[in-house]
């Protein structure tokens, strides 16, 4: 694969697709993250005189046009940290953009319209990868959040044009895979959210890799129940409960100690004011439902965090957008930022917490992928990286 360190720029047409998927509430983006993690990419091409063409989609258009998921605030913020103008063009291909390149200057940055706006660009078509690639002498992808999908400006475009990874896609591919493959031991894997099912994949893979796995989170009780507990009406899914026995069984084969909580915050109903109990998991009482890891588990939690080595994050301990079962995931962040341990946050809902916790800054590296670090730590092969391999 090739980097944008091997490339010669100056005076090209450079295709960058980014993941400028940011979040925006009502034109204001509330969480810039995913724009100044594609500047160092930016200002590398510029700064070596190439006249970069920024793509990405926003949201789920459907492809169509979508007012509310426009581009244009997304070129403004990166106006300002760039501190140079950025023009954001209402589309992404046809005339106006043609002439819009053909009038670019050596540095220069544009930013195309939404490319998800093309009914093309999911369906990966072969004409709307050709039209992108016309527009441009050499692709680069630092769109490492979009990296799972196969869609026309993250693989259909590398087929025609000479094709490298940007940096932050190699910083990601980088820490992930090192963390996978040679990590420092003790490997730690907390995995919490919801369901069992979105993370199947990826506990059986890490359970091949860690020396200990902790669970958390809504997904935590299915595990509790095929130990054998009843759980109220915390979240089970029936039909993974066979699955949790095996990995159960599977974690004891491989010498893995799979930490399932032991006690819980449990609430009389699904309310941010609702009554709570902490309660042993072995004895969660009828109708109540366990929304957060009890202070017991948090404790043991934050130990063997403290003691590993690495660290890989995926997922909450609860429902931590509420105050009242918000403590778990705070204790385990906290402990996770003050480990000497290296120390990885896997993206979406637990990049969320330790940014809503603050403490963001003291990781080690948090992933801009939510869907495509959850899919590379389940070990698959992510299509918009692998069309960048050399052919
Ligand atoms: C993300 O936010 O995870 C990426 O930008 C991918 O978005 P998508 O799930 O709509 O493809």
């Amino acid at each position: 694969k090739k980097s944008i360190n091997d490339l010669d720029v100056a005076g090209k047409r450079v295709f960058v697709r980014v993941d400028f998927n940011v979040p925006l509430d009502g034109g204001h983006i509330t969480d810039d993250t995913r724009i100044r993690a594609a500047l160092p990419t930016i200002e590398k091409l510029a700064g070596a005189g190439a006249k970069v063409i920024l793509a990405s989609h926003l949201g789920r258009p459907k492809g169509q046009v979508n007012e509310d998921m426009r581009l244009a605030p997304v070129g403004k913020r990166l106006t300002e940290l760039l501190g140079k103008d950025v023009r954001a063009l209402p589309e992404s291909t046809g005339d106006t953009v043609k002439e819009a390149v053909a009038s670019m200057q050596e540095g220069d940055v544009i930013l195309l319209e939404n490319v998800r706006f093309h009914a093309g660009e999911e369906k990966n078509d072969p004409e709307l990868a050709k039209q992108f690639a016309e527009l441009a002498d050499l692709y680069v992808n630092d769109a490492f959040g979009a990296a799972h999908r196969a869609h026309a400006s993250t693989a259909g475009i590398a087929e025609h044009l000479p094709a490298a990874s940007g940096l932050l896609m190699e910083k990601e591919l980088d820490v992930l895979g090192k963390a996978l493959a040679e990590p420092e031991r003790p490997f730690t894997a907390i995995i919490g959210g919801a369901k069992v099912k979105d993370k199947i994949g990826v506990i059986d893979h890490l359970l091949d890799k860690v020396d200990h796995l902790l669970l958390g989170g809504g997904l935590s009780y299915t595990f509790t129940k095929a130990q054998g507990h009843d759980v109220g009406n915390s979240l089970v899914e029936e039909d993974k409960i066979d699955l949790a026995k095996s990995f159960i069984q599977k974690a004891g084969e491989k010498g893995v100690k799979l930490h399932i909580p032991t006690d819980a915050v449990v609430a009389s109903e699904f309310k941010a004011d609702a009554e709570t109990r902490t309660v042993s998991t072995d004895s969660i009482p009828e109708g109540w439902m366990g929304l957060d890891i009890g202070p017991e588990t948090a404790a043991e939690y934050a130990d063997v965090i403290r003691q590993s080595k690495t660290i890989l994050w995926n997922g909450p301990m609860g429902v931590f957008e509420m105050d009242a079962f918000a403590e778990g995931t705070k204790k385990v962040a906290e402990a996770v930022a003050e480990t000497e341990g290296y120390t990885i946050i896997g993206g979406g809902d637990s990049a969320a917490a330790v940014e809503k916790f603050d403490l963001a800054d003291r990781m080690d590296h948090v992933s801009t992928g939510g869907g495509a670090s959850l899919e590379f730590m389940e070990g698959k092969d992510l299509p918009g990286v692998s069309a960048l391999d050399d052919k």
